[in-house]
């Protein structure tokens, strides 16, 4: 049996992977998947539900039960609307922190397998391409220098009327950074047969172009 075709995106905090692949994902008429927001939903989960991030075991239990759909752009945890709640920089730290534990990560796998539907799917993450989806036809690890994330970030933030601090966020990305990467499950790493695009110098479209072409050359 074939199964729908993947690309894998995996990449550091605000390196540009959910913009470019959601893009990537349109223009091929695929489905998309943002596992980050999993991730979010179960950081936003337990701290309604007063579970402290280091006990894997209580949140490997609520990361079962929490009812998650994904739905015209809305995104629903048990019915509300959390689609922008789950953004904020204080729920992305919780998010490493829940990330780390074994038993989150394995009550994840089956939810985020469930969307590899035909005609294909782009999924961004850390692990898409070491864990989740080995057999992607593409797997691209998209970065960008620390700096120029945190611009990146901080520009995002402007727009949307939040106040920032440019050194605060830098040094929110690199506590982030280090726990992502140095975590004994599915850190964050460029997997084997990867890609890497680098995009500090890059423009979303010149991005989203690559990863394409990549694409294109990868199943001929
Ligand atoms: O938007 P940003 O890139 O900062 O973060 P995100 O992709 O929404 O992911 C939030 C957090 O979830 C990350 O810092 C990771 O610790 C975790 N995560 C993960 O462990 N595995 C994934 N496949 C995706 C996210």
């Amino acid at each position: 049996m074939n199964l729908p075709p993947v690309i894998a995106i995996d990449g550091p905090t605000a390196s540009g992977k959910g913009t470019v692949a959601s893009l990537v994902a349109e223009k091929l008429g695929f489905h998309y998947l943002d596992s980050g927001a999993l991730y979010r939903l179960v950081a936003l989960g337990s701290q309604q539900a007063g579970i402290d991030p280091k006990n894997a075991s209580a949140l490997g239990q609520l990361t079962k039960k929490l009812v998650i759909s994904f739905k015209n752009g809305q995104i629903l945890l048990n019915s509300e609307d959390v689609t922008e709640v789950i953004r904020t920089e204080e729920i992305g730290l919780r998010a490493s922190a829940i990330a780390v534990h074994p038993e989150v990560r394995q009550a994840l796998v089956g939810v985020q397998h469930r969307f590899r539907t035909n005609p294909g799917l782009v999924a961004d993450g850390r692990d898409m391409a070491s864990v989740i989806f080995p057999d992607a036809v593409l797997k691209v690890f998209l970065t960008a220098t620390a700096q120029a994330r945190a611009e990146r970030r901080y520009k995002q933030l402007i727009a949307k009327g939040i106040s920032a601090k440019l050194e605060d966020l830098l040094h929110d990305l690199q506590e982030r950074d280090a726990r992502d990467s140095s975590r004994g499950a599915a850190p964050l790493l460029v997997a084997s047969g990867a890609k890497v695009l680098e995009t500090s110098e890059l423009s979303i479209d010149q991005a989203v172009k690559t990863v394409l072409d990549w694409y294109q050359s990868a199943i001929v």
